[in-house]
């Protein structure tokens, strides 16, 4: 199932890049930070868009966030090969500077393809960008950490919004929340 799973991905990547999906970004960016992990994975995490680390790399969440990420992931009793991990941007914006709503808008089919292709039983939206899509007008410090069943394009998905880690890194009160809220996803899917 991976192997037809990394095909898909591997067109879908092909496809942003012959399309020139946000040609400002690309042109300043290394490289497409398309995600990385198991693609039968039940958990997505989506972040916002690549930051220097990652577009170095080419990989999600490799900086300062990422070895949050994967603290988290550890504490929950999860590794980063159990899950898939991507942003809604997929190129870093110049000086991390906020997405554009074009931007976001631009790569929102892409990531819906993805979820499509992999399949989640949850998709985890790290901080208000990618919130914001599948939760509209909702507000992080009033529904973090629950989840909620969205329907978009006739696919039905489980979202649990999250922090983004970046925002709870120097924060104290905000990384306890995150934390807490992290380590209870493993008992919102098994009672799915
Ligand atoms: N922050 C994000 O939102 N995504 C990354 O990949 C890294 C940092």
């Amino acid at each position: 199932m991976a192997d037809i799973k990394q095909d898909q991905l591997d067109a879908l990547k092909a496809d942003i890049l012959t399309k020139n999906i946000c040609p400002d970004l690309a042109e300043q960016a290394t490289q497409l930070v398309m995600g990385d992990g198991n693609l039968d994975a039940e958990i997505v995490f989506i972040g916002e868009a690549p930051g220097k680390k990652e577009d170095e790399s080419g990989l999600p969440f490799v900086g300062a966030s990422g070895k949050f990420l994967n603290e988290m992931l550890a504490q929950a009793g999860l590794e980063r090969s159990d899950v898939y991990i991507t942003n809604v941007v997929k190129y870093r914006p110049p000086k991390n500077r906020d997405p554009k709503p074009t931007e976001k808008k631009a790569f929102m089919p892409y990531l819906l393809k993805q979820l499509e292709i992999i399949q989640p039983k949850v998709v985890i939206t790290l901080g208000r960008h990618s919130m914001e899509y599948f939760l509209p007008g909702a507000k992080i410090g009033e529904i973090h950490g629950q989840p909620h069943n969205v329907r978009i394009d006739g696919d039905e998905f489980m979202i649990i919004p999250l922090y983004h880690p970046a925002a709870a890194l120097y924060n104290g009160s905000l990384r306890a929340t995150l934390v807490e809220d992290f380590l209870r996803v493993p008992e919102i899917i098994s009672q799915q």
